[in-house]
C-alpha cells in the first residue's frame, strides 16, 4: 500500500522557497522510485534517467498508459548500461496542486509496455483508498499491461500472426534479430519397433525427423567447462524427441540455463513461464569424478541455454552457449553462431527492456499418448514428460 505525507500547504508556508524533488527513473527495474510524491505549487520535480531507455510521460487517471493531449513528455531518454553518472534529467515545474499522472512509453502498446508493467507515477494522487489513489491508478496500468498480453499471446497462436519481423535495437549494435521460425503442423504415423501411433508436431525449419531412434532415446554426453574452458563441448547438438542429453559438468562452476535466441543470458520467463535450469554445479580444480545433469528433449523446437555464471565475469557474454536443434541448414540466420554473437554483443547483460520480447507464439501439442508440449517462442517447455517416457515403453 502506497501513502506519502502531504506537505504543508502553501499558504501556510508563502515564503518557503520552492523545494526540488529527485526521482529516479529505471533504477529499480521498470519503476520511478518515490513512485509518488506530494508536491507544492512552485516544486520543481526532477526525474533522472537511468539505463535503458525511458521516458516521462503525462496521461490521465483513466488512462494510464496513453498520452494526455498536451500533457508533459520527455522523450525517450536512452542511457548506456555503464552509464552511472551524468544522467540525463527532465524537470518538471509544478504549477497547481491537481494530481500529475505519468508513465513510461517504452514499448507502448506492446506487450513489452513498461506501463503495463506498472512503470507509473504520480503527483499530488489521492491518498490510499481514495477513489484516484496510486494503488488504483497503478493497477489500472497493469490492467492495461495484462490485456496486451494477452492480446498479443492469442495474435502470435494464429501462425500467420506469429511471423514476426526481424528487428534490431540498439542493444544489439549492429546486429538484427532474424524472424523466428515459423513451425509447420505435421501429423505423422509412426513406427517404432511393434508400436505405431499418430502424431502432430510443429515441424521447425532445419529440425530433425521427430521419429525417436528409439523407444528409450539416445543419449547424448556434453561436457560443461573445464579447466580454462568456458564451453560446452559440442557447442550444438541435433536431438530428437526422447533422447537425453547428460550434462557432465567439468572444472569451475557453470549452470546449463535455457534462455531465448533474442536474449541468450537471460532465464526464459516468457508470461511467468520458465525454462529448465541445472543450478551451478561447483567442481574442484583437481576433481576426477564429475556431477551429471540430465535433460530429456521433448520435440524438435530449437532450445537455447547459457551458462548463469557471473563470477568474476559473465561466462555467457564470454559465448558460453549452447543449443539444441539450432537451425544450421535452413539459411534462416538462427544458427548457433548467430545466437553465441548476440551473447557476446549483450556481453552477458540482459537484452535491454526496451528489445522486443520474443515473439511468443504458442502452439499446443497433442499426441496419441496425451503429451503436451508448450511451445513459447521456439524454445520449449515441457509441461509433461512423465507421461510421454512412460505411456509407450
Ligand atoms: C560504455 O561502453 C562504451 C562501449 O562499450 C564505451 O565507448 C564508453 O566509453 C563506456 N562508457 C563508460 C562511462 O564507461
Ligand atoms: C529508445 O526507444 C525508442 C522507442 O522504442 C526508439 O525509437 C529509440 O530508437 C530508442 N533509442 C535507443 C538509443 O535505443
Ligand atoms: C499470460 O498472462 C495473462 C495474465 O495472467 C493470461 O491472461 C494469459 O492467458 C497468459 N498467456 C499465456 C500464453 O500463458
Ligand atoms: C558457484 O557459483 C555461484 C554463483 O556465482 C555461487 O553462489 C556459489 O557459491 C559458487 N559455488 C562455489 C562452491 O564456488
Ligand atoms: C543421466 O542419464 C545417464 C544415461 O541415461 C545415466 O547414466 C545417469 O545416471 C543420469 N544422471 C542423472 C543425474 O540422472
Ligand atoms: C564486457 O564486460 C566485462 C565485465 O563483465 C568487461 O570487462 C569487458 O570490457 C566488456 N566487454 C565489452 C566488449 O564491452
Amino acid at each position: 500500500m502506497f501513502s506519502y505525507t502531504l506537505s504543508l500547504g502553501l499558504a501556510l508556508m508563502p515564503f518557503v522557497s520552492a523545494a526540488i524533488i529527485d526521482v529516479q527513473v529505471g533504477a529499480q527495474g521498470l519503476a520511478y522510485s518515490p513512485e509518488a510524491i506530494g508536491a507544492n505549487v512552485g516544486d520543481q520535480v526532477v526525474f533522472h534517467f537511468h539505463a535503458k531507455n525511458h521516458t516521462v510521460t503525462q496521461s490521465s487517471f483513466a488512462d494510464p498508459c496513453g498520452p494526455l493531449a498536451g500533457g508533459l513528455s520527455s522523450g525517450f531518454m536512452p542511457v548506456p548500461a555503464n552509464q552511472t553518472d551524468n544522467l540525463p534529467t527532465f524537470t518538471v515545474e509544478v504549477k497547481d496542486t491537481k494530481p500529475i499522472w505519468v508513465y513510461c512509453a517504452q514499448g507502448a502498446g506492446t506487450a513489452a509496455s513498461h506501463c503495463g508493467q506498472g512503470m507509473v507515477f504520480a503527483i499530488n494522487c489521492g491518498q490510499d483508498g481514495a477513489p484516484n489513489s496510486f494503488t488504483n491508478f497503478k493497477k489500472s496500468a497493469l490492467a492495461v499491461g495484462a490485456s496486451l498480453s494477452a492480446a498479443a499471446a492469442s495474435a502470435s497462436a494464429t501462425p500467420a500472426a506469429s511471423a514476426a519481423a526481424g528487428y534490431a535495437t540498439a542493444a544489439y549494435g549492429d546486429y538484427t534479430i532474424p524472424p523466428a521460425p515459423v513451425p509447420t503442423q505435421v501429423t505423422q504415423a509412426i513406427t517404432l519397433g511393434t508400436e505405431t501411433w499418430t502424431t502432430t508436431y510443429a515441424s521447425y525449419p532445419g529440425s530433425p525427423n521427430p521419429t525417436p531412434a528409439a523407444a528409450e532415446g539416445t543419449v547424448h554426453k556434453v561436457i560443461v567447462g573445464g579447466t580454462g574452458i568456458l564451453a560446452f563441448d559440442p557447442l550444438h547438438i541435433s536431438a530428437q524427441p526422447r533422447d537425453t542429453i547428460v550434462f557432465e559438468f567439468h572444472q569451475k562452476n557453470h549452470t546449463v540455463t535455457q534462455s531465448s535466441f533474442a536474449d541468450p543470458c537471460r532465464k526464459l520467463n516468457v508470461n511467468g513461464t520458465t525454462g529448465f535450469d541445472s543450478g551451478f554445479f561447483p567442481v574442484a580444480t583437481d576433481a576426477t569424478s564429475f556431477p551429471t545433469w540430465n535433460y530429456t528433449v521433448v520435440d524438435t523446437a530449437p532450445v537455447w541455454a547459457y551458462c548463469r555464471q557471473q563470477t568474476p565475469s559473465s561466462h555467457c557474454g564470454a559465448g558460453m552457449v549452447f543449443a539444441i536443434n539450432s537451425d544450421e541448414s535452413s539459411g534462416s540466420g538462427r544458427n548457433f553462431a548467430a545466437f553465441q554473437n548476440v551473447a557476446k554483443s549483450l556481453n552477458g547483460t540482459a537484452a535491454a527492456a526496451n528489445a522486443p520480447v520474443p515473439t511468443t507464439s504458442t502452439t499446443s501439442t497433442t499426441t496419441t499418448s496425451g503429451a503436451t508440449n508448450f511451445k513459447v517462442g521456439g524454445a520449449s517447455v515441457t509441461l509433461f514428460i512423465a507421461a510421454l517416457i512412460g505411456s509407450l515403453l
